[in-house]
């Protein structure tokens, strides 16, 4: 008994891969240090061209000159409006924008003056809807934009209810912005206790407290690595279905 060939199986189409960054333009506010710097490695090491902003010089300059000759740098102080505007102006265009930018008081509602209370909300979460708003101008048809948050909105530390709140709206605001600027994608990443730059600025003892805290406090015993984070915000660069979204890099922080 013969057989006619069986036809040919229809070929799967290969899965849509991860939008790559080579060639891509990614602007970090807030890049001269810490997780930004982290996620402009990443960017560079992938083949993409960084502009990083802060408010110090030195250091922009520094980190970006750690990065070679696809990374560039320019002051900007995200609670100044007119500094938004002038860094947004010298830029052609982005694909990727990260604003981990921010420097706030945190504390309890009882202790803390008015103004270190309304801090984060004046500078992290008023200075990111504002980097957003003067860099939509500049934002390509498939750009993504990751917020920065802390896992803090979850499940507070301890007495910072501002901070807490501050965290919470800017995970909100993600949601609100990729409603509004879609098909730009907009995503937040909000990790735990990070065992960086920033803590490294805090006198020992309140960071060795801290960390200790965090290590009894969550799944995986441990603060994160500014490298864990970057990882998370470069998958939320490239994932091309992620909008609206939340990551939680806290090693479990927030389960417990
Ligand atoms: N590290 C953690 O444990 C942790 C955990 C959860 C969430 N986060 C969030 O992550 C963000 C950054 O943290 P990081 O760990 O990467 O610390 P970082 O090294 O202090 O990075 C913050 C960067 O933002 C810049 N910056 C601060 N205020 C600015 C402003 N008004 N305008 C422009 N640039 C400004 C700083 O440079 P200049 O001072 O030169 O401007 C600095 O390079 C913060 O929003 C923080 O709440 C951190």
């Amino acid at each position: 008994m013969t057989s006619s060939p069986s036809p040919a199986p229809t070929p799967t189409p290969a899965p849509a891969p991860a939008a790559p960054l080579a060639g891509r333009d990614v602007v970090i506010v807030g890049g001269g240090s810490g997780i930004g710097l982290e996620v402009a490695r990443r960017a560079v090491a992938a083949g993409a061209r960084v502009v990083l902003g802060g408010r110090n010089e030195e250091k922009l300059a520094a980190a970006a000159q750690s990065l070679g000759d696809r990374a560039g740098w320019a002051a900007v102080d995200t609670t100044d409006k007119e500094s938004l505007a002038r860094f947004f102006d010298g830029i052609d265009r982005i694909d990727h924008l990260f604003t981990p930018a921010a420097s706030y008081r945190v504390g309890p509602m009882r202790e803390l003056s008015d103004s270190d209370a309304e801090s984060p909300f004046v500078s992290k979460f008023w200075g990111q809807y504002h980097a957003v708003k003067y860099a939509a101008p500049k934002l390509t048809a498939d750009a993504s934009v990751v917020l920065m948050s802390g896992a803090a909105s979850v499940r507070p530390p301890a007495a910072a209810p501002a901070y807490v709140a501050c965290n919470a709206a800017i995970e909100g605001l993600g949601r609100g912005l990729a409603v509004e600027l879609a098909p730009v994608r907009v995503n937040v990443v909000s990790p735990g206790t990070v065992d960086g730059n920033l803590w490294a600025q805090r006198p020992a003892e309140v960071r060795e407290a801290s960390f200790a805290q965090y290590g009894r406090d969550s799944l995986l015993h441990r603060p994160g690595t500014e490298g864990e984070i970057a990882d998370a915000v470069l998958f939320l660069f490239t994932n091309t279905f992620m909008t609206g979204s939340t990551l939680y890099p806290d090693g479990g922080y927030a389960l417990r």
